[in-house]
């Protein structure tokens, strides 16, 4: 379901609508925009703050009763203390959104001040990623059961100047998630590598893009012994897929996006405890984060030149897997002792990112549920970021501010190399517990040569096992929201 979304300035003294939004933030006082909905209210806005039923909390929400004429229903959303109205606004929009979206209403107004046209931006995606949903796998309620899904929102601005821009790039940026998390809820028997493949393939008939998909044979053939050796274990034909986006002059380098595409992490021979492995259908969530990247940036027609690049397979438990100690040989010569077949994420990096070196990029950036241990270090709040190159680094945790989705880096100092030594080969595809998530980034910078290049292990982001209120447990769109911010920052 899409949302059409609207901004305009609206006349709280004469708004008739079937649910008003008031996005507060802590001790908020009753100006003369409000006393016309207090008005309407018969007073029970200015009540719900002078008993402190309400505070502008965080995530703090108050539904009154509207009137017969004006608002139908008022929801009183708070903003919290936050240094960013922006990223705010943007969670108190998924919130109320989300709401909306289960009460019935259909339509909403909002109304949260003056807002910039990068704070309006975060409130329309943010009202988007609240109410979205997966559905197809559910059959529908009986009729008399359904409740209206919201459809459209009218955003309340001062100011109309820069709007529609905002508007619009809003509504790109939300294609993409909604595409992200519709391919991460998909479970792993419908969103295989060659779904993955036909969507790379209709993005690209969609905007106009070349797209090229690479099955087993090619793959054989490029020698990516890292790759194939994780494949070897699964009947489904692997894919190597690339989308090529090119917004700018044919002379300008592209940044390459990289994507791990785990449709389903069993772990293969070294196989996962039972108990929660239902998850590792999210392991495809990197790939995921390329597409709605690319589907963004395409509608966003950037003026940069970009190349998506996913490595889509599954990690199966098998007679013909590879096994631990088995060595196998990379598309770039190294030969890799397979320690655990766990450590799958990594090779299959491994041979992307040697693939990518033909675009000759100007920057890499890779996306992956790479390591449980990322989960440890900084939980469901930040995505791991590592890089060989400091203002590349620097330029990617500023995305992250911009698009709500935080990162915070970690280090991949040479001492760390020690822990992936391996007696046989040129190196092993597991350090032991200590650093796990940094000896799997410094695994990866093997594979990488000189170009400015940086690693986010989105392993605790991209989905949540549980509800994170502003949106249901699942799938979060992390990192498409970093993807197009970087994008974004190179033409800014
Ligand atoms: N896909 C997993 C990492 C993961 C774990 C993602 C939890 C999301 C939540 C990855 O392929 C994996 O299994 N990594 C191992 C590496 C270990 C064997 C060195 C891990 O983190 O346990
Ligand atoms: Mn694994
Ligand atoms: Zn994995």
């Amino acid at each position: 379901m899409t949302l059409t979304l609207t901004v305009r300035r609206v006349d709280l003294a004469a708004l008739d609508t079937p649910l008003l939004v008031l996005a507060l933030p802590p001790a908020a006082t009753i100006g003369p925009p409000l006393a016309a909905v207090d008005a309407a209210l018969g007073g029970a806005l200015a009540r719900a703050l002078d008993r402190r039923d309400f505070r502008g909390g965080r995530d703090e929400v108050v539904h009154l009763s509207g009137s017969a004429k004006g608002p139908a229903r008022v929801l009183l959303i708070g903003l919290g203390k936050s240094t960013d109205r922006g990223v705010a606004l943007r969670r108190a929009a998924s919130v109320a959104a989300r709401r909306a979206h289960g009460m019935g209403v259909g339509t909403l107004t909002w109304y949260g001040g003056p807002a910039t046209p990068a704070e309006l931006e975060h409130v329309a995606i943010g009202l988007g990623l609240g109410m979205w949903e997966y559905t197809d796998l559910k059959t529908p309620p009986p009729t008399d059961e359904r409740r209206t899904p919201l459809t459209a929102a009218t955003i309340h601005v001062d100011d109309l100047a820069g709007a529609d821009q905002a508007l619009a790039a809003a509504q790109a940026i939300g294609a993409g998630y909604d595409l992200a998390r519709r391919l991460g809820m998909m479970p792993g028997n419908v969103c295989t590598p060659d779904h993955l493949a036909d969507v790379a393939r209709d993005i690209g008939r969609r905007h106009g893009l070349d797209v090229q998909v690479l099955g087993r044979r090619e793959l054989e053939s490029l020698r990516m012994g890292a790759f194939l050796s994780v494949a070897q274990g699964t009947p489904q034909d692997p894919r190597l897929i690339v989308i090529e986006y090119k917004g700018a002059a044919p002379t300008v380098k592209p940044v390459a996006l990289v994507g791990k595409g785990l449709c389903f992490d069993s772990g293969g021979i070294s196989i996962k405890p039972a108990g929660g492995m239902e998850f590792m259908k999210f392991d495809m969530c990197g790939a995921a984060g390329v597409l709605g990247a690319m589907e963004a940036i395409a509608r966003l027609k950037l003026p940069v030149n970009v190349v998506g690049v996913v490595g889509a397979t599954t990690n199966m438990p098998s007679g013909t897997a590879v096994k631990p100690g088995d060595v196998v040989q990379a598309a770039s010569g190294k030969f890799i002792e397979v320690i655990n077949t766990d450590a799958e994420g990594r090779l299959v990096l491994a041979d992307l990112l040697d693939y990518v070196r033909r675009y000759e990029p100007s920057a890499i950036v890779d996306a992956a549920t790479l390591t449980g241990a990322c989960v440890i270090a900084l939980g469901h709040v930040a995505t791991g970021v590592f890089g060989n190159n400091d203002g590349l680094v620097a330029e990617v945790l500023a995305a992250g501010v911009r698009s709500a989705e935080r990162g915070w880096q970690l280090p991949i100092w040479d001492e760390y190399r020690e822990w992936i030594k391996s007696d046989v080969a040129d190196i092993k595809n597991t350090g032991g517990r200590p650093a796990g998530a940094i000896t799997a980034a410094k695994f990866l910078q093997d594979f990488v040569d000189t170009t400015p290049w940086v690693h986010l292990d989105v392993a605790g982001t991209a989905y949540s096992e549980t509800d994170l209120v502003a949106i249901p447990k699942g799938p979060t769109g992390v990192p498409v929201g970093m993807f197009v911010e970087f994008a974004r920052g190179r033409v800014r």
